[in-house]
């Protein structure tokens, strides 16, 4: 299989670049044409920025399984489409070729639906990394129901929040996951979090670790008993439930600058379309080709770059359920070499990391099936893209970094593999369809290059979100409103004489640490649930291996506790209400806060003390009480 809208040459990139501009329309209803409608679209595009409201291919008909699955099955039925790396370098790997797949996702289709599982109902998918969990996704998505995956590291509160909002009545989870060294105890965690969730009425638990569980009657079954139900009815159809185009496909929760997640709505036809478009030309996917991209499922790179966009290119797509420092910081190389793996997609906070262990973990691996490889999910810096590109891709790979985000869908700025050159710790230059702009605090656009400002986005493309699932209003206030009929990326970025774009990191309250989205006020809100903590501020600062850490400024109450002791208990609590990804690197209790006398608090001072600067700390003339920033920086860990 070739791909109509393969990009060969930089000549048809700058084509279709120009042309994606001039008519957006038909750029896009002719890619949209090479995928399988049960009925065409009655309008490619309707938008309107201040309402908000977006919709693409409007009437279509469609089932984004039916192009991840069934249109494969006569030309790649037999060709695997997952090849699965355990935790354990030792239990067997295991492949599921398209026709497998095609069978195993009919039969849990069934099970959901013998569940009680209906088209629009919200289906909670809460599982390690095992092939079981692209085998529910796409099960959801071929009875029309919506799938919200949450990562398994997100504590019991987190998931109840976002069942709650959801409204999500079923579940499907394991027993455990294996990360590493560690046993994660996946449904003991949806126990408690369905003491506040009394709506749920069905939970489907996989065995995968055989960690002892509780399964309450009436409401838990187990997958392997549910599937044997349907094997024993005989009949392993499922047909596609047919879709519009501007239907929901899936909701999945990121965090914002407000306290609360919001939960990111896609529909099917734009995402299908706009996932495998970049998919194929950002990485020139090649058929037979083995696709590796590191991220988890339970994030918005593992919807698209795992699941939705390799499978409707046809591709072959590992899964690796472990982690890359386990046994040895040697196992992503062991995989790639195991496997044959063409292409490496993975965040720069795992390169710093392997980085740091030299050059020892590379002994004897064979990385010579490595074409492409890609960064996503922060800044990469050029320490790290240099080492990656010399170690890992001896220099014969191109590295694309990849600048998109959960509510884009899919990548929206980024070099082509051997198509459009890199540049290190820039991600380059707009997708066809993509048109970035660079505005100032006045909503004025900053033309001309060699320049810096927000990074906003002119017009629709098929990826975008369509709303925050139940609140329409947040949709509107988050991306549309902060300026005039564009999108607000909530980044900062520079453009270069050359017109490429270099994204510097978010400018609202929203951190990245080792790639993971995380707002300041939910760190803050869960830290002020500790008993005898008075107040918080949260700040980022610059991190070696996770980008940016967590730097919690606390006022306590005087206890008769030991100082270290209190610091343990506020972390746990974090860890507790959110998850571990969102523990405090650095807590330091102050007595007070610098605040402006009309008592907000002035961040960018905490954030400066945390960076480690001291003397240059701006006009401290506003304060309340300017001492305050002496004692704080007095007291800095
Ligand atoms: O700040 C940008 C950063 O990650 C944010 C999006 O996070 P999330 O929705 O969790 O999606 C991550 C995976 C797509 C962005 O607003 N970011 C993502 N990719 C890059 C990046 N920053 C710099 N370079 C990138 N390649």
């Amino acid at each position: 299989m070739s791909y109509p809208f393969q990009i060969t040459s930089p000549e048809a990139y700058k084509s279709a670049y120009e042309k994606s501009i001039k008519d957006p329309e038909a750029f896009w209803s002719e890619i949209a044409s090479s995928f399988f409608w049960r009925k065409r679209w009655d309008k490619v595009l309707n938008w309107d920025f201040k309402e908000p409201k977006i919709e693409w291919f409007k009437g279509g008909k469609l089932n984004i399984t039916e192009n991840c699955l069934d249109r494969h099955l006569g030309t790649l039925g037999n060709k695997p489409a997952i090849i699965w790396e355990s935790n354990d370098p030792e239990e067997h790997h295991r492949v599921f070729t398209y026709r497998d797949l095609y069978n195993k996702v009919l039969q849990f289709a069934n099970v959901l639906k013998n569940n009680g599982v209906k088209k629009g109902d919200r289906v909670c998918l809460y599982m390690g990394m095992i092939p079981e969990l692209a085998i529910a996704t796409l099960a959801c998505a071929r009875i029309g129901a919506v799938h919200s995956v949450i990562f398994g590291g997100f504590s019991a509160q987190s998931i109840a929040d976002r069942l709650q909002d959801a409204q999500a009545g079923f579940i499907v989870t394991c027993d455990g996951a294996f990360r590493g060294n560690k046993e994660i105890a996946l449904k003991t965690v949806i126990d408690d979090a369905l003491v506040q969730c009394k709506f749920v009425k069905r939970v489907i638990v996989l065995m995968r670790t055989r960690t002892p569980i509780s399964m309450i009657k009436g409401r838990d079954v187990w997958w392997e008993d549910e599937i044997k139900k349907v094997e024993t009815m005989g009949n392993p159809d499922c047909p596609a439930e047919e879709m519009d185009a501007e239907d929901s496909l899936f909701i999945l929760y990121t965090s914002g600058s407000t306290g609360k997640p919001k939960g990111v709505v896609h529909t099917v036809g734009g995402y299908m379309v706009y996932t495998t478009y970049s998919f194929v030309n950002v990485f020139q996917y090649q058929i037979g080709d083995v696709h590796f991209c590191t991220a988890d499922i339970g994030w918005i790179t593992g919807h698209s770059y795992i699941v939705y966009g390799p499978l409707c290119a046809g591709a072959t797509t590992l899964i690796f359920e472990g982690i890359p420092t386990w046994p040895d910081a040697g196992r992503l190389w062991d995989v790639v070499d195991k496997h044959k793996v063409n292409i490496l997609y993975t965040a720069p906070t795992a390169i710093r990391s392997l980085m740091g262990f030299g050059n020892e973990p590379l002994i004897g691996k064979d990385l010579s099936s490595l074409k492409v490889l890609g960064s996503v999910g922060e800044p990469i810096n050029e320490e790290a893209w240099h080492w990656f590109d010399e170690k890992i891709g001896k220099k014969k790979c191109p590295i694309v970094d990849t600048w998109w985000q959960t509510e884009t869908g899919g990548i929206m700025i980024s070099n082509m593999a051997r198509i459009t050159p890199s540049k290190p710790s820039y991600a380059t230059l707009p997708l066809p369809g993509i048109q970035p702009i660079l505005v100032d605090e006045n909503s004025k656009e900053i033309e001309g290059n060699e320049v810096s400002g927000n990074l906003c986005i002119r017009f629709p493309w098929p990826g975008i979100l369509r709303t925050t699932y139940g609140d329409h209003e947040r949709y509107r206030t988050n991306y549309f409103a902060p300026y005039d009929n564009l999108y607000f990326t909530g980044d900062g970025c520079y453009r270069d004489a050359e017109g490429n774009y270099r994204i510097t990191g978010r400018v609202d309250d929203v951190l990245n640490v080792s790639g993971h989205r995380i707002g300041t006020a939910e760190v803050e809100n869960a830290i002020n649930m500790h008993t005898g903590v008075i107040e918080s501020a949260v700040v980022g600062y610059p991190h070696d291996i996770k980008g940016q850490g967590i730097y919690a400024y606390v006022i306590f109450q005087n206890t008769h506790d030991d100082e270290n002791l209190t610091r343990l208990d506020i972390i746990q609590t974090v860890s507790r209400v959110i998850g571990a990804i969102a523990k405090p690197d650095k807590v330091q209790f102050v007595s007070g806060l610098p605040k402006t006398r009309s008592g907000k608090i002035m961040r960018r001072i905490l954030r400066k003390i945390a960076e480690g600067e001291t003397e240059n700390l701006g006009d401290t003339s506003t304060l309340l009480d300017p001492a305050i920033v002496d004692e704080i920086k007095m007291g800095r860990i």
